[in-house]
């Protein structure tokens, strides 16, 4: 979603900005801007452009904006279409100002500021902060102190960066609900840095590339930055200290590679990722110990596993881990709706939050929830610092590095990784898992690598699957078991890079109503491992292919009686059951790249789609 960069220094803004934006992309945007304080008097200089950065940075090579300090945005509309107008920052007086998140009660900040004198220009919502700012400067001209007043005005989840031309060389940045990192430069901080600087930013990849040093606001917290100089304040203008932390992600982890996309380069780490994973995890000969995690499992009662999307999934296939080999009951909850059900929640319960990013404001809300309602809270994420981590009381990390494709892929395996290390982990707590079947599995975890790089090397063959199924419009995914919610995963890889329909079923549910789509231009994706329920795979096969139906088989290596059903047949190797959705989803990630790419389709940066949905 919306991107914020943020920078003060000796240098030029406007490249720096642009870089920072480009980082930023994946996130989703359909509009860019900058602004610069004019050097030169005159008010803040704007240039603003829908669509690409490209366009952005055409209109910027036409009128070329001089300063050593802006703010950046790249916008993905939510008031207001995507328009020039709309996009960010906006001006009111002497003020810009460039917002992530939504202010709910914009409407009536913008009639009672109209009945006070000001002229709006846009639809958005975020007009009404560079309002109320450039109104509270007329009171008093401390910058930070007219933010601290305007935004306790606000209500909603806001991320703000605000520069003023009578300041010209300061940002003022506040943080409520929306995340906002402050980057600290100079010589001997910075990367790249020969003279003092400092940057602000929502999303760490904006400014890796010149500094690794950063601090993390708290919600609540405003910011003001000048070139040598960071202060923080708390929501009543009151100094506060907030330590400083070294990123530990390199900055070429968030770059291509060589790779055609960030998506295949992601696709390909996922040996490292998975292994690092492990790494990360304390993982002993037949348990696994998480040092530092502290979870008293004979008061747990229930699991209460709440996340979005693809996270969602992962939860899914988390619960009948952790139901199988620790025997605790788990339920999941799709974030969006956990906290509007009125939920029950005890405190014998563990809420157990699945993000990425950390920064999905319905599982960060809902989170919050299950936490009032008095509920223990665990937070599975990958983005150190994230805002999830915050509000959960304890936080496992997954070790998947940076993420920039919007379509989850070594996120989400690293995220079953995690599910098999913490079922263990309660197993062996439990006692219901043995250490004979822990050690089986611990090594069982410890062959995943080389399996899935033997599965990348036949990339170039489901490229040819992909190839022959291209015209296809629909397709169905169809798994049990533990690979019921890795089909309903390849279905949604599939629809949301190669915007082709698709949808995933428990293949005992096909006899239900999915099988009157089939015909011969639908390929079925079905995932057909040998294990228990392997025969009623083989049974809902033979359905499809009774009615014309193309079947794309994912089978374990050495089966041979499926490849007389199956029009395609894509073979992963011999696992535990408890393992077998993390090799499986790679060739599904895989056949969803393909089909994207061959369609020619944008597939870091589907339409419509942002990489972490921070407004609810
Ligand atoms: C967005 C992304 C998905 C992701 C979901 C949840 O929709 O496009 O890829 O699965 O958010 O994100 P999270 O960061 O909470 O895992």
């Amino acid at each position: 979603m919306c991107g914020i960069i943020g920078y003060t220094g000796a240098r030029s803004a406007v490249p720096l900005l642009l870089g920072g934006l480009r980082r930023l992309e994946y996130r989703g945007y359909d509009s860019a801007g900058v602004a610069v304080p004019s050097t030169t008097g005159g008010p803040v200089q704007l240039s603003r452009c829908q669509g690409k950065i490209a366009a952005l940075e055409a209109s910027l090579d036409k009128a070329p904006l001089a300063g050593p300090c802006g703010i950046g945005h790249t916008r993905w509309a939510t008031h207001g279409k995507p328009s020039e107008v709309n996009a960010h920052p906006h001006r009111a007086g002497d003020v810009a100002v460039v917002h992530n998140g939504i202010i709910e009660n914009h409407a009536e900040l913008r009639a009672r500021l109209q009945a006070a004198g000001s002229h709006f220009t846009s639809e958005t919502d975020t007009e009404v902060i560079a309002h109320l700012v450039a109104h509270e400067l007329t009171k008093d001209s401390d910058f930070l102190q007219a933010v601290v007043r305007a935004a306790a005005q606000l209500e909603g989840a806001w991320a703000i960066a605000a520069v003023n031309q009578k300041q010209p060389d300061t940002i003022v940045a506040a943080r409520h609900s929306a995340p906002l990192l402050l980057g600290l430069g100079g010589p001997g901080v910075g990367e790249d840095s020969t003279a003092a600087e400092n940057f602000v930013a929502s999303d760490v990849s904006a400014i890796l590339q010149h500094t690794r040093v950063v601090v993390d606001l708290e919600d609540g917290d405003l910011a003001r930055i000048t070139p040598n100089h960071y202060e923080v304040v708390d929501a009543h203008g009151k100094p506060v200290q907030r330590p400083r932390r070294r990123v530990e992600w390199s900055p070429a982890a968030a770059e291509k590679q060589g790779f055609r996309h960030y998506m295949l380069k992601e696709i390909h780490e996922q040996p490292r990722a998975i292994r690092e994973t492990m790494l990360g995890a304390g993982v002993g000969a037949d348990d696994v110990r998480f040092d530092g995690l502290s979870l008293d499992v004979s008061a747990c009662a229930r699991i209460v596993m709440l996340a979005c999307g693809t996270s969602f999934h992962a939860a899914l296939i988390g619960r009948s881990l952790i139901e199988g080999l620790a025997r605790i009951p788990v339920e999941v909850d799709i974030a969006s709706e956990f906290r509007y059900r009125d939920p029950i929640v005890r405190t014998t319960d563990l809420a157990l939050a699945i993000s990425q990013s950390g920064e999905t404001a319905d599982t960060i809300a809902a989170l919050k929830e299950a936490k009032q309602r008095g509920a223990q809270t665990l937070a599975i994420c990958n983005v150190l610092g994230a805002s999830l981590s915050r509000v959960a009381d304890q936080v496992l990390y997954t070790h998947a590095g940076p993420e920039i494709s919007v379509a989850s892929t070594k996120a989400f395996t690293t995220q079953l990784t995690m599910m098999v290390l913490l079922a263990i982990h309660l197993g062996r707590r439990t006692g219901h898992l043995t250490a004979e079947r822990a050690k089986a599995l611990v090594d069982g975890l410890q062959d995943l690598p080389a399996h899935i790089d033997n599965l990348l090397a036949a990339s170039a063959a489901i490229r040819i699957v992909a190839r022959r199924h291209q015209g296809a419009r629909d397709c169905l995914f169809l798994g049990r078991g533990l690979c019921y919610p890795v089909a309903l995963e390849g279905a949604l890889k599939l629809k949301e890079i190669s915007y082709i329909h698709a949808e995933g079923h428990a293949s005992g549910e096909m006899k239900h109503g999915p099988i009157a789509l089939v015909d011969g231009n639908m390929p079925v994706v079905v995932l057909a491992q040998r294990g228990p329920g392997y025969g009623k795979v083989l049974s809902n096969l033979e359905e499809v292919r009774a009615r014309g139906g193309k079947i794309i088989a994912v089978a374990t290596l050495g089966d041979h009686t499926i490849g007389d059903l199956a029009d395609d047949l894509i073979l992963v190797p011999d696992v535990a059951g408890e393992l077998q959705p993390i090799l499986a989803s790679i060739p599904l990630q895989l056949l969803a790249y393909h089909f994207a790419d061959l369609k020619g389709t944008d597939v870091d940066q589907p339409r419509n789609l942002a990489k972490s949905v921070t407004v609810e």
